[in-house]
């Protein structure tokens, strides 16, 4: 069997072997007592959404330092699955489970932990219900309602009614609330964040207005990430918010500076081919869609990236040279972490262990 490399506690960052994803501990932890701080005293708690880091452990970290429902989201069932395997007792799908296979799985999930899903269609909430009596489980249901994205989630609070109140009625299931995520794109300033994010939030407290309405109790309100985090939490009705580049954090969300970049990627340069190009060790089988930013070197940036390749481009001199190393901060973590075994991680510059990856390749 071909061992594959594992970097042992104590060595220095600057002799792991690159390209490696490091995982800062300190600003991990910072991170996540940002959020135990934020939300000590408020109704309003935080569940992490684990598709960001894709491990248990850190999810139960996440949970230990305060401030959080005690469980988290997952995208998909083989993601919740290895959530609830690794220790995690209550989860949220935050997507629509549709086929009979994942939603027998589904069943089996929630006999071992309290198991919710995202739905928005009537034909789908009878099937979650007919399969969880089969199987003599209980899965709560929550509605999710589409505030901008334009993806799943029902569009019109009435529809939101029908679904709450077909979900109360049915066996196996129990309707718990709803939902929504949104995001904002480019870096908004604090006035426009907090009008945005409130604009979104109210939008989909309206369907929990009508919910109530017909006399159905909403208990959870699912809304909420990492640019509204601190908005959320203050809306009465919101009971949570679904945040979770807050852990691992990307450049894309570098005008949240209440949070630190915990993950990174070192990659070593491989060649110079002129005298403002370096090329590094790491490309988009590692990377994942959107361009990385380089740390530390003004004037040097991400030009492009090949499969195994990063094309770094100098506005002067490259001060890189070959066999120099360089961190990388990911503009969408999920999908770069998704494609690595394990983090390498680190206190302080000096590896502390290694930290599988377990839910990677969660697809389905
Ligand atoms: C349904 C849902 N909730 C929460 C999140 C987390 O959002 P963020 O990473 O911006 O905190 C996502 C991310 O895509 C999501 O799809």
């Amino acid at each position: 069997m071909i061992e594959t490399y594992r970097p042992l506690p104590g060595t220095l960052v600057r002799s792991v072997e690159t390209p490696c994803l490091l995982l800062d501990l300190n600003a991990l932890e910072k991170n996540f007592n940002t959020i135990a701080r934020t939300y000590e005293g408020t109704i309003c708690k935080m569940r992490a959404h684990a598709k960001n880091h894709k491990s248990p452990i850190i999810a139960k970290k996440q949970i230990q330092a305060g401030g959080t429902v005690g469980g988290v989201c997952a995208a998909k069932v083989s993601e919740a699955e290895v959530m609830v395997n690794g220790g995690i007792d209550n989860v949220l799908i935050t997507n629509q489970i549709v086929t009979q296979d994942k939603i027998g799985r589904l069943c089996k999930l929630a006999k071992k932990a309290d198991i919710m899903v995202a739905a928005d269609d009537p034909r789908n909430i009878k099937d979650i219900s007919e399969a969880a009596v089969t199987h003599g489980a209980s899965i709560g249901i929550i509605i999710e309602v589409d505030t901008s994205m334009g993806r799943g989630g029902i569009r019109d609070s009435s529809l939101g009614v029908e679904l709450a109140e077909l979900a109360a009625s049915l066996p196996g299931i129990t309707f718990r609330g709803i939902m929504s995520h949104q995001t904002l794109p480019g870096k908004p300033d604090p006035e426009t964040r907090e009008i945005e994010g409130r604009g979104y939030i109210q939008k989909c407290l309206e369907t929990k207005t009508a919910i109530e309405a017909v006399g159905i109790p909403v208990d959870i309100v699912s809304s909420g990430e990492t640019w509204t985090y601190d908005i959320a939490s203050l809306i009465p009705g919101v009971t949570e918010v679904q945040g979770g580049t807050y852990a691992l954090m990307s450049h894309a969300y570098d005008y949240m500076d209440a949070f630190s970049i915990a993950a990174k990627i070192m990659s070593t340069v491989i060649s110079t081919p002129s005298e403002t190009v370096a090329i590094g060790d790491v490309g988009s089988r590692a990377l994942g869609g959107v361009l990385p930013e380089i740390q530390d070197y003004p004037g040097v940036y991400v030009e492009t990236v090949s499969d195994h390749q990063v094309i770094l481009r100098s506005e002067g001199k490259m001060p890189l040279k070959i066999g120099d190393t360089f961190l990388l901060i990911s503009g969408q973590q999920d999908i770069m972490v998704n494609r690595w075994d394990y983090f390498v991680t680190l206190r302080d510059g000096i590896v502390e262990g290694i930290l599988d990856i377990e839910a990677r390749g969660c697809v389905n």
